[in-house]
């Protein structure tokens, strides 16, 4: 498999955080060692594509898509159900694409009224986020530098920048993924038009 360092305490904080909210709440995620937070209906994948065909039923009808999920981009296109023996030298793995689950659901008829990405990046942050806000058709992305040891992956904290449609940019300071899940979710309701 092709895999990454994501841990899913975001992805949970926001799960908890919409619950706290009174949101009904669908949690899809791959293989993480976290419990979902009571009351959300979890489901478990582990494949991109799983994740693909999960995210797209569990749409229909809902008002907000939070994708906090650092989904692989590329799989091997074949894959070996017994050992690759090492005798037989070195082995060429052919990689191909994965669906890019938000550009899908953003073109899908039952799009969510809210479509929230993340875009992790490892340099020129706020010029590729703000790029893949637009491509994927996006209300809001959710930008961090991976490369700072106190935000990103597998950490408790999270520092992100908040760039929205309609060009507003939100620089956020050092938070706990719980605090980052608040802030996302203050601007998912405006955005929904539910605050008060
Ligand atoms: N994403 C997705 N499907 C994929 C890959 C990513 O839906 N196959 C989503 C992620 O959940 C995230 C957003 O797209 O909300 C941006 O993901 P990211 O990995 O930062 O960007 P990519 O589109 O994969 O571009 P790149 O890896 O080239 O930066």
């Amino acid at each position: 498999m092709i895999a990454n360092r994501s841990s899913g305490k975001q992805g949970f904080a926001l799960a908890q955080v919409a619950l706290d909210l009174g949101a009904d709440v669908t949690l899809v995620t791959g293989p993480v060692h976290l419990s979902a937070p009571v009351g959300a209906h979890r489901i478990d994948v582990t494949t991109a594509t799983e994740m693909r065909d999960a995210v797209l039923s569990a749409i229909e009808g809902t008002d907000a898509l939070l994708m906090a999920a650092a989904v692989a981009d590329f799989r091997p296109v074949e894959t070996v159900k017994s050992k690759i023996k090492r005798r037989k030298g070195l082995p060429e793995v052919q990689l191909e694409s994965t669906d890019d689950i938000l550009g899908l659901v953003t073109s899908h008829s039952d799009a969510p009224k809210v479509v929230v990405g993340f875009a992790a990046e490892s340099q020129d942050m706020i010029d590729n986020a703000r790029a893949k806000l637009e491509e994927k058709g996006l209300d809001m992305i959710v930008a961090n530098d991976i490369t700072a040891a106190d935000s990103g992956f597998a950490v408790d904290t999270n520092r992100v920048t908040l760039i929205q449609a309609d060009g507003v940019i939100e620089e956020l300071p050092l938070l706990s993924k719980i605090e980052v899940a608040e802030e996302i979710m203050e601007r998912v309701v405006k955005l929904l038009g539910i605050g008060d």
